[in-house]
């Protein structure tokens, strides 16, 4: 098809695009989670390959100008809950909506599901994290000291899907 407005040879970038995961990416996937969180966060192949493959899991793969350029995981839990087990975006393709894409699509999978609630767990120091959740409605509700290792505590943070029920309080613990 012609790229008309465009000099001869150029090409549009194609828009992101936000996919369902390929068992072919798992390699690529694990690459970007090496080099999105520090040792004792990040995960090893077969720990992140497992959490994708979970019976209960989805992955879903952005794609910006042809490359992946992040991630998320998810999956269901008893009793209307969902889990974002993972949510990495290369370094140079930030704060260009990537994670937000992502995050919408599990959110929009949780709600298709049926879920109610929403959760995970984040760096007590990711504070860029703490923030993007923050701006996508997550309420910091239980602090974990220790969580992942000795010394390294998590926040867990969830979101409502439709109202909070009653009595709900959105102070932390
Ligand atoms: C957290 C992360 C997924 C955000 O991805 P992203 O593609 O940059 O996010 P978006 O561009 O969709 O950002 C949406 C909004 O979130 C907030 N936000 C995102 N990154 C932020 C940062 N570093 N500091 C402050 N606010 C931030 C902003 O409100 C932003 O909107 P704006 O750019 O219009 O101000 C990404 O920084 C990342 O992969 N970090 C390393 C891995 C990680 O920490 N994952 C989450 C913990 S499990």
């Amino acid at each position: 098809m012609p790229c008309f407005g465009l000099p001869l040879g150029a090409r549009a970038s194609p828009p992101m695009r936000v996919r369902p995961y390929r068992r072919s990416d798992l390699p690529k996937l694990h690459q970007i989670d090496q080099t999105c969180f520090p040792p004792g966060i990040s995960y090893s192949r077969d720990e992140l390959g497992r959490f994708i493959h979970m019976k209960n899991a989805r992955t879903w793969v952005a794609e910006e100008q042809g490359e992946i350029a992040g991630f998320v995981v998810a999956d269901l839990q008893p009793h209307g809950v969902a889990h974002i087990i993972t949510v990495d975006v290369v370094e140079g393709r930030r704060r260009i909506g990537i994670g937000g894409a992502l995050m919408e699509a599990a959110e929009s999978w949780a709600r298709r599901e049926r879920c109610r609630l929403l959760y995970l767990e984040t760096a007590e120091d990711n504070l860029a994290a703490q923030e993007f959740y923050e701006a996508r409605d997550y309420t910091k509700v239980e602090h974990i000291p220790d969580y992942y290792s000795p010394g390294q505590a998590a926040w867990v943070m969830v979101k409502w899907l439709g109202s909070a029920p009653e009595g709900w309080s959105r102070r932390a613990r």
